[in-house]
């Protein structure tokens, strides 16, 4: 292999703007947690997350960082809903549903709903009162653990343990779920989403956590 050459640049001094391209290019790809979450009088919200992931799975936990609205104007609609209610759902993104999901990131006035405004059917919960995007193959219900603020304050961590996994039997077979069929979207740096592409087949060498290991 020929030797690479390096750019090095110090992290700790960055500005937000150079910090947030250099992570966003870096941290790729990134699943797209479309969260709903409602706000103070009922009305549904809806918009993507893609600095988003597992962190536990005893309870399954998920993570979610929400950053401020840029230049000073407060905090999104979605971390003020969450801190409030303290419920969302993670609905996952997909090729399917990538146009939505995307123009569900306009900044909408905190009185108008994404929903209302770009038709999204909804489903109710079962365990939270924030419904969950009907065209969604898999949908968590959420019940917020905890909210870490984090660096200088500008991006905030929400924790949330998921009470319950509504899953597509188009995608759910009562065991797996399965990846190439949901067709899941993620996220790159700037305006650029990928699909899944080609899927590579390697023998587990650990069991997972409590789990009893398969091929
Ligand atoms: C695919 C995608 C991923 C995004 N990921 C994040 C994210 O991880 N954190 C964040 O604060 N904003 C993220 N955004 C921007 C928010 O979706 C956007 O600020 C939105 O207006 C927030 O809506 P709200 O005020 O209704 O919560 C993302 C946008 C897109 C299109």
């Amino acid at each position: 292999m020929q030797s690479q050459t390096f750019s090095c640049v110090d992290g700790a001094q960055l500005d937000t703007e150079t910090a947030y391209r250099l992570v966003v290019g870096c941290v790729v790809p990134r699943p797209v947690a479309w969260i709903t979450s409602l706000d103070a009088d009922g009305r549904v919200n809806a918009a993507p997350f893609s600095s988003y992931n597992y962190v536990a799975t005893s309870p399954p936990m998920l993570a979610i960082n929400i950053a401020a609205r840029p230049e000073g104007r407060g905090t999104k609609d979605t971390a003020n809903n969450i801190r409030r209610s303290r419920e969302f759902v993670v609905n996952v993104a997909t090729e399917d549903t990538m146009e939505l999901m995307h123009q569900s990131a306009q900044e909408f006035p905190p009185d108008v709903s994404e929903i209302e405004a770009l038709g999204i059917a909804l489903l109710p919960s079962r365990h939270v009162a924030v419904p969950r995007i009907a065209i969604a193959p898999v949908q968590m219900e959420c019940r917020l653990d905890q909210v870490i603020v984090l660096g200088r304050g500008i991006n905030t961590l929400f924790i949330g343990e998921v009470v319950a996994f509504h899953l597509s039997d188009a995608i759910y077979d009562g065991r797996r779920v399965d990846a190439a069929a949901m067709r899941p979207i993620a996220r790159l740096g700037g305006p650029y989403y990928a699909g899944l592409g080609e899927i590579f087949h390697r023998p587990m060498l650990q069991k997972p956590p409590g789990g009893e290991g398969t091929a």
